[in-house]
């Protein structure tokens, strides 16, 4: 998809269609939409009128106007409800539902007029992501009666802004949503086609493309690290696992300044069978999107490594497939984890917090100050949160706030759970220093204290996003299938944190 952005009027943009947001009980006889209405002919108003779009979330109308001289001959109109509530995840959800929408219709070229009052940059980008967010879908291998629609070419519409801000706006929009649906991609794979190997190539193509230095350990490498924790988990598999470590490294440091380390650690478990503890058959095929984490982790550099902030950044991967056999870790087995805490497997399939704990001292040894780790972790996160919020835990609460506020500006929900020490006493083992669950009570939360355990030292906080990395439903703006939660928030937060590194010098 082509993207451009325009300060000019929204008659002239020389597209097929233009779809313009509508916001709830808005009058088409004043301001605007009187404007539209006499570019119409009267469609808008008589459509507002009949009270066939109120302008309420989600509703739209379309106009066919063809034959006009003095503008596009389609106009969709998107509802987007109360102007008060109208954020700049509006105007993604807008963009989103406008595009998918359009490309339903077969149109190519598509202007955008998201009518937001928020700073112009803002809206382009997120214009742009949304728009590109909602062309993905996840039917990769269907090969019959496939829809092959596309729109080619997108225009988003900013009367009277500065020009440059729209420009740069659209490229940094361009590159996070092909980010996002960079990891959405990742996570749509099956097992068969992502394995830990598959998994180290992407992370090596978006190395070698955009600028990052990579680093993959093999599991001999893994030996000499100790890392008996990650090893554990892959010892059922025919497949290596991986230790993926990825970084961006600005051109220009902040000389002086303490701003230290960010780390980012993916648990990139490429497909959870459960192990000697297996999981039941239902469902089970969607545990390809266990490396979820991994996959945002990723999506997260390949545009960090573009939009190029003032800070370095790490991103960490580890990945395994967790597999029953004659070789595999059996319940009641000891690992010794890198950090040299030994763990008892209670559980072959909790296994995530094995691999994130390797990980974690991993990054830790490369110099990480603060470290943010994303996981599909548990199921119990779904029943406590549903598919809305991302659990978010941690040690240090600055960092715990930074992330639902970076979450607040793209539209990503985080809700905090507590982790009191009170919680620790539920995976200490008898025969061991940790066991590796926590008993049916509070799932989500023992799997973070077990977690808690490896991250001392530093500023830390822990994503749970097996609930929100998968979405069953489709929606206006986006299909259904993996939803990339969080890379938006995690991209915002590295960004805000470079900006203030820049604005203190
Ligand atoms: N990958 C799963 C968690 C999961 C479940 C993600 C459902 C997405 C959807 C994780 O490895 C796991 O199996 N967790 C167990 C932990 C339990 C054994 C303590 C769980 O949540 O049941
Ligand atoms: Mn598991
Ligand atoms: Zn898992």
């Amino acid at each position: 998809m082509d993207v451009k952005g325009t300060t000019g009027r929204y008659q002239e943009t020389g597209t097929q269609a233009l779809a313009i947001a509508v916001f709830k009980d808005e009058k088409a006889d004043e301001g605007f939409l009187k404007e539209l209405d006499g570019a119409t002919g009267g469609l808008v108003k008589s459509v507002i009128d009949s009270g066939e779009l109120k302008g309420k979330e989600g509703e739209t109308a379309y106009l066919l106007i063809g034959g006009r001289p003095d503008g596009p001959g389609r106009v969709l109109l998107v509802g987007v409800g109360d102007r008060a509530d109208y954020e700049i995840a509006s105007v993604s959800q807008f963009a989103g539902s406008a595009v998918r929408s359009l490309r339903a219709r077969n149109l190519k070229s598509v202007a955008l007029v998201p009518r937001s009052d928020a700073p112009a940059g803002a809206v382009a980008s997120a214009a742009v992501q949304g728009a590109i967010i909602s062309t993905f879908d996840p039917d990769k291998y269907r090969t019959v009666d496939k829809e092959e629609r596309t729109v080619d070419q997108l225009v988003v519409v900013i009367e009277g802004a500065d020009e440059n801000l729209v420009k740069s706006g659209c490229e940094s929009g361009r590159i996070i949503g092909e980010s996002v649906n960079f990891t959405r991609d990742l996570a749509n794979e099956p097992g068969v086609y992502m394995t830990p190997t598959d998994l180290a190539e992407r992370a090596r193509e978006i190395a070698n493309e955009f600028g990052l230095s990579v680093d993959v350990l093999d599991e001999a490498r893994m030996e000499q690290e100790g890392m008996g924790a990650l090893l554990g988990v892959s010892r059922g598999s025919d497949e290596p696992a991986k230790m993926i470590v990825l970084k961006y490294t600005p051109r220009e440091t902040t000389e002086g300044s303490e701003v230290g380390l960010l780390a980012l650690v993916g648990k990139g478990l490429t497909f959870d069978s459960g192990g000697i503890s297996i999981k039941p058959a239902e469902n089970m095929e969607l545990m390809k999107y266990d490396m979820t984490g991994g996959a945002t982790v990723l999506g997260v550099m390949r545009a960090i490594a573009q939009l190029k902030p003032s800070i370095s950044v790490l991103g960490v991967v580890p990945s395994s497939e967790n597999m029953p056999s004659g070789k595999a870790v059996k319940p009641g087995d000891i690992l010794k984890s890198m950090a040299g805490k030994t763990i008892e497997v209670i559980n072959t399939d909790a296994e995530g917090r094995l691999i994130l704990a390797d990980a974690i001292t991993y990054a830790k040894k490369l110099g990480a100050t603060t470290v943010i780790d994303m996981a599909t972790l548990t199921g119990a996160v779904s029943i406590a949160l549903g598919d809305v919020n991302t659990a978010v835990l941690g040690t240090e609460q600055a960092l715990i706030d930074e992330i639902i506020a970076a979450g607040k500006d793209v539209g990503e929900k985080f809700w905090q759970l507590p982790l009191d020490k009170d919680y620790t006493k539920q995976i200490k083992s008898d025969i061991a220093d940790l066991k590796n669950t926590g008993g049916r009570k509070a799932g989500t939360i023992t799997a973070a204290a077990f977690l808690k355990e490896f991250a001392d030292g530093i500023s830390w906080a822990h994503l749970d996003i097996a609930g929100t990395a998968w979405g069953d439903e489709q929606k206006p703006f986006r299909s259904k299938g993996p939803t990339g939660v969080a890379v938006r928030s995690l991209i915002n937060l590295a960004v805000k944190r470079s900006e203030k590194t820049r604005g203190g010098n």
